[in-house]
């Protein structure tokens, strides 16, 4: 039977979990994610205001949307950020309001984003070392992460998790400087695994530093990794304690055991097209729905026809896979 049901797609997955990006622009630029140079940003107008971000979540938030995740580019880049938190915060329905950022302008901004209403923060940094970062981002910024991650400490965001993409061949002398991270600072190190939504189209399977491999590495170290069981058998990341109880990691090995058959995800991009996967070669426009002459009845159909519409899995391990066009940061990640 079809579940009619506006958010529940075919394979019968629930979506509550929307993920808003904000804009397309970011201050540094990732190799996995941005060419290095001359990229093309979406024009301004283009991109939803804050008011038809704000009436889309209105009208998803009744169907069942009671997360949202704000992304970019870098989400801190679009001014006034914390009042689009403030304005989807007041939202009936809407109970858990996160971040995903780089952390460079953090620092400025942690204390009116707590205030907003934002609680939870991922951070997203691949290497505790400058000139890594360098390697990785192509741009300065490490220590303005750090003042961001410091930052966001001390104004109180619970939980704090790092985001640390892993490299074959770039980032492994990183991974044991992020287990002592972990159990020193208690901030949740997240590993995750290298994806093909690269602006070059140079992903290679030989490039991804495989979950399993980051695990023996850290229980070499510093002994075994205790599954923590799965709170959330949504979350994408598989959560582990050391054994002796002192920190916490994840990892989110999307490559290597996809977890597509408990996704609750779908996202809107900066300019208004609904992806109901990361991978998906298709979107639906809701930008003229929403900021035209649409109702919330049209918005609605709009939604339903994406979550039907979405496929089983990403087809990343298969000869069938097809890179979608649009890169992460022009997808949100
Ligand atoms: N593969 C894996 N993770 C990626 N991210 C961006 N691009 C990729 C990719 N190609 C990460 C960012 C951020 C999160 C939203 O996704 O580092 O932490
Ligand atoms: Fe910017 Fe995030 Fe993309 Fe890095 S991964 S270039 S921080 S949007």
């Amino acid at each position: 039977m079809i579940d009619s049901r506006p958010l529940v797609d075919s394979f019968g997955r629930l979506h509550n979990n929307l993920r808003i990006s904000v804009t397309d622009r970011c201050n540094i630029r990732c190799f996995y994610c941005m060419p290095a140079d001359n990229v093309e940003f979406m024009d301004r107008g283009e991109l939803l205001t804050f008011e038809e971000i704000e009436r889309f979540v209105r009208v998803a938030a009744p169907l069942g949307i009671n997360k949202l995740r704000l992304t970019g580019g870098e989400p801190l880049v679009r001014r006034n950020l914390s009042e689009l938190i403030g304005r989807l915060s007041t939202i009936e329905g809407i109970d858990d309001i996160g971040l995903t950022t780089n952390g460079i302008l953090l620092a400025d901004q942690a204390a009116d984003l707590h205030a907003a209403g934002l609680a939870r923060i991922n951070i997203s940094l691949d290497a505790l070392d400058p000139i890594r970062f360098k390697e990785v981002t192509r741009r300065e910024g490490y220590e303005k992460v750090l003042e961001g991650i410091e930052a966001a400490r001390e104004t109180g965001f619970d939980p704090i998790k790092i985001n640390a993409v892993s490299i074959r061949g770039l980032t492994e002398d990183q991974l044991l400087p992020f287990g002592r991270l972990a159990r020193e600072t208690g901030i949740e190190v997240r590993f995750i695994e290298f994806m093909p939504l690269d602006a070059d189209n140079a992903w290679e399977r030989d490039r991804v530093l495989f979950a399993s491999e980051i695990r023996e590495r850290l229980e070499a170290e510093f002994g075994p990794l205790v599954a923590r069981g799965r709170t959330d058998p949504t979350a994408p990341a598989s959560q582990f304690e050391f054994a002796d109880g002192v920190g916490r990691v994840g990892f989110i090995a999307s490559v290597s055991e996809p977890f597509c058959g408990n996704c609750n995800r779908f996202r809107l991009t900066a300019d208004g097209k609904l992806r109901n996967c990361l991978f998906s070669l298709e979107e639906t426009d809701v930008k003229e729905l929403i900021r035209e002459t649409g109702t919330d009845e049209q918005i609605v159909e709009a939604i339903a026809a994406s979550i039907h519409a979405k496929a089983e899995g990403h087809e990343i391990n298969t000869a069938r896979f097809i890179q979608p066009d649009r890169p992460m940061y022009s997808i949100g990640g």
